[in-house]
């Protein structure tokens, strides 16, 4: 039985402030009818805040990405041991923004992904497809090569400890939600594709959703056999839209 796990991806926003209200308010809201894990990705400079606040809580924390290299001249960059050094526990590698807007290759995730469990953190894999990729029938193709890239340099056991997120770019941020049905039969052929390769990593490992998830939505896909929670843009940055979503499980 996979627990449901619904994770917000703050992006570049935030303050000290709004962090204090936003995670106070989701720490403080959590109750025992919301049977999910939680976690949180602010950006890097919040991490000593939030691990000051969430220590010993219910909430996990983790960092937005990673630096493949331990150290040295990046100018600019966080590595994993850093994320380790404030408690992190997850690290997305790969979300579509870092692939668009910051150049990365399936082989520059791939890279990631093995340096995140090199450094002690669980990667969250970031696929999807474009929308001009999904009209052309791309999507599986696309979603295909994003793993066969990590499958390629890390090989199946490492999805032993890792997450998948399924983010359709197209649904990010733009209030345009995949169907629960478009969503699930995306998640099944990646749990199919795990699956062949070894049956019980395909059939323990978690799948997440995002895109455009909310609380009216968020029901509706956790019911589907395949998804296993959501990863959440701009409904993770107010605490009742977020403890919504998690009431949705
Ligand atoms: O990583 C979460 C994300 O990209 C989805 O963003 O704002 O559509 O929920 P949003």
């Amino acid at each position: 039985m996979r627990k449901i796990m619904v994770a917000g991806n703050w992006k570049m926003h935030g303050s000290m402030s709004m962090v204090e209200t936003l995670l106070g308010g989701v720490i403080d809201g959590l109750d025992d009818t919301m049977p999910v894990d939680v976690a949180v990705f602010p950006p890097a400079p919040y991490l000593p805040q939030v691990q000051a606040m969430a220590n010993g809580s219910r909430v996990a924390w983790g960092g937005q990405t990673l630096n493949p290299n331990e150290q040295g001249a990046y100018t600019g960059e966080v590595s994993g041991a850093m994320l380790v050094d404030f408690g992190c526990r997850y690290v997305l590698v790969g979300h579509s923004e870092r692939r668009t807007l910051f150049g990365e290759s399936d082989a520059d995730v791939a890279e990631r992904f093995e340096a995140a469990q090199r450094d002690g953190l669980v990667p969250v894999l970031c696929i999807g497809e474009t929308q001009a990729q999904r009209e052309a029938g791309e999507t599986e193709a696309v979603v295909a090569a994003q793993i066969d890239a990590v499958l390629d340099r890390c090989g199946i056991a490492a999805f032993d400890q890792a997450l998948v997120a399924y983010e359709p770019v197209w649904a990010i941020g733009t209030g345009l939600t995949a169907t629960p049905e478009q969503a699930q039969d995306v998640h099944a052929f990646i749990r199919d594709k795990l699956s062949a390769l070894d049956g019980r990593i395909g059939g323990q490992i978690r799948i997440l959703y995002g895109g455009s998830v909310k609380s009216s939505n968020a029901a509706d896909l956790f019911a589907r056999d395949d998804i296993d929670g959501a990863l959440v843009g701009g409904a993770s940055l107010t605490a009742g839209d977020f403890l919504g979503i998690c009431r949705g499980a």
